[in-house]
């Protein structure tokens, strides 16, 4: 017993003396410290400061509101992770000395199941992915992605009606229902592939999932899969998340051979885009770069998407004045038979706006990662070459200092014909990160998600179910429901009901 005793105290010196020694190479930076690295979940007392999943506790944001100059660091065990929500050493970060920071690439190898990326590379590597992938994100592209994302629409108003039909009214889980609809669109736009979520397809010879199922199986497990277990080990412990990641690498290679013998048809698809742009370059990319980074624009396409449009419904829910106002804009400027075009897209004000704040009180990526190449001066602090920083995303698009009554909802904010408009600091809005690390699919999802709220706003009123009592707390009618967080940050628990105008 006493050696077991003295065994724990022993471990736990250790802890707290290595944890303490690492956090002295920030000299005099504010900051808090937990004994174990970072942490997947929250583990009290040990790992409650920084963890991955679950729901967040603010210890980020905390901190950097006691703080004067809006950094502060959190050391953990081995390492400091340096918070900053001070605009000019944002600018600084993203901007004017961007050259010295990079992107860790560690937290996004996890995801890249099919290898090298857009996402998880660097330097001339990354280079190399941007210059193809960008004429498949330029403008004149987005009239395929615009009829996509209304007939994605269009199905699941069909399936909400019939819902609708069966049980008298309509409440949805939005995180099920808008999901599959965005996830529909990025099959359709990232490989020209129908998944069937609509209208079920059969599985294709010589498989033996459906690609919607390997790419489901993939995302749900794969990545945890990949996070936690040997590659010798993965085909007997998890034999359909292996079976699952095999198939959907085949169908993305058939994708691609089959563009390949039919380079003659125009097609619009993103990965057709990158077979063509790749096509007319030397030194391109290789087919298997090609598929990892379509796979990417899948991961960071759909969901990502999916849970604005999650966090957009709820406000609406909460903001009935709000909702009045954005189906009058949208009646007047969208023609009756529910067409959409660009145009339309830029006389959509309002419904802009809605977006964009709905992007900067839920932001789905809370925080960019970068690291230090060389040591460097933030602030009043020197801090070492090879340093971890996060530029909080959140804190900075909800603090004091930044916003007027940060917390409310208020698109106006971004309506630029409203009293309320104001000018804003370059780094004060961050959804989609800045510089030359900035999303490629920025404008892609911006115009999604006018396209399927357009419809959604034109077809259906809603609010926060009455009979639901985790829907009806005073919390969650004020406007401040749980945040979840996973890859994104999502609504931990929402159900809207839709009414029929
Ligand atoms: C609301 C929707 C979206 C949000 C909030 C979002 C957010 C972000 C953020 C914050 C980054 C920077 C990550 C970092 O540097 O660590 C990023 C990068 C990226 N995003 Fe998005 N994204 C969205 C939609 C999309 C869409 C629709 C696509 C593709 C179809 C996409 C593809 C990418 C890619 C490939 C990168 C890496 C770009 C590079 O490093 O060159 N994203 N996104």
């Amino acid at each position: 017993m006493y050696v077991l005793l003295g065994i724990i105290a022993g471990l736990l010196g250790v802890l707290v003396i290595v944890t303490w020694y690492t956090s002295k190479r920030l000299v005099g930076m504010p900051g808090v410290s937990q004994l174990l690295p970072l942490s997947p979940f929250r583990i009290p007392l040990l790992a409650d400061k920084m963890y991955i999943f679950g729901v967040p506790n603010g210890a980020s944001r905390d901190l950097l509101k006691s703080t004067k100059d809006g950094i502060a660091r959190i050391t953990t065990f081995n390492s400091n992770t340096v918070f900053v929500s001070n605009l000019e050493v944002v600018k600084d970060i993203m901007l004017k000395k961007s050259d010295n920071f990079y992107k860790p690439t560690e937290f996004y190898d996890y995801i890249s199941l099919f290898g090298d990326n857009l996402l998880n590379t660097n330097d001339s590597e990354w280079r190399k992915h941007r210059v193809v992938a960008d004429p498949a994100f330029a403008e004149q592209n987005y009239t395929y992605l615009i009829q996509k994302s209304a007939e994605a629409t269009d199905m699941l108003i069909e399936r909400l009606q019939a819902q609708h039909e069966s049980k008298g009214r309509t409440i949805i889980d939005p995180f099920d229902e808008i999901q599959d609809a965005t996830l529909d669109v990025i099959g359709k736009v990232a490989f020209g592939y129908d998944f069937g979520i609509f209208k079920p397809k059969p599985i294709p010879k010589g498989f033996q999932m459906s690609f919607l199922d390997a790419i489901k199986t993939t995302l749900t497990w794969g990545i945890g899969v990949n996070l936690t277990t040997p590659n010798f080990l993965k085909k007997y412990l998890f034999p359909k998340t292996t079976l699952a990641v095999a198939e959907t690498k085949q169908y993305m290679n058939q994708l691609i051979q089959d563009r390949r013998n039919d380079m003659d048809a125009v097609k619009y698809d993103l990965l057709s885009m990158l077979v063509d742009s790749n096509l007319s370059r030397e030194g391109g990319l290789s087919d298997a770069e090609i598929m990892s980074d379509v796979f990417i624009f899948l991961i960071a396409g759909h969901e990502t998407s999916s849970v604005t449009l999650q966090w957009l419904l709820y406000h609406l829910c909460v903001h009935p004045e709000c909702q009045d106002k954005l189906y009058e804009e949208i009646k007047k400027v969208c023609a009756v038979d529910g067409t959409f075009t660009m145009s339309q897209y830029e006389d959509l004000h309002y419904l802009r706006a809605c977006i964009q704040e709905t992007l900067r009180l839920n932001p789905p990526v809370v925080g960019i990662p970068k690291k230090c190449r060389a040591a460097t001066k933030i602030g009043p602090y020197v801090v070492p070459a090879g340093t971890d920083f996060v530029v909080d995303v959140d804190h900075i698009q909800t603090s004091e200092q930044n916003w007027k009554n940060p917390t409310t909802f208020n698109p106006d904010r971004f309506d630029s014909r409203s009293s309320d408009y104001v000018k804003k600091h370059p780094c004060s809005l961050l959804p989609f990160s800045l510089g030359q690390r900035k999303c490629i699919g920025f404008r892609f999802s911006e115009i999604e998600m006018a396209v399927m709220m357009s419809k959604f706003v034109l077809y259906y009123k809603f609010s926060l179910p009455k009979d639901d009592p985790l829907m009806q707390t005073k919390q969650v009618l004020k406007g401040d429901i749980t945040k979840w967080q996973q890859v994104t940050c999502k609504p931990y628990y929402l159900r809207v009901e839709f009414t029929k105008r």
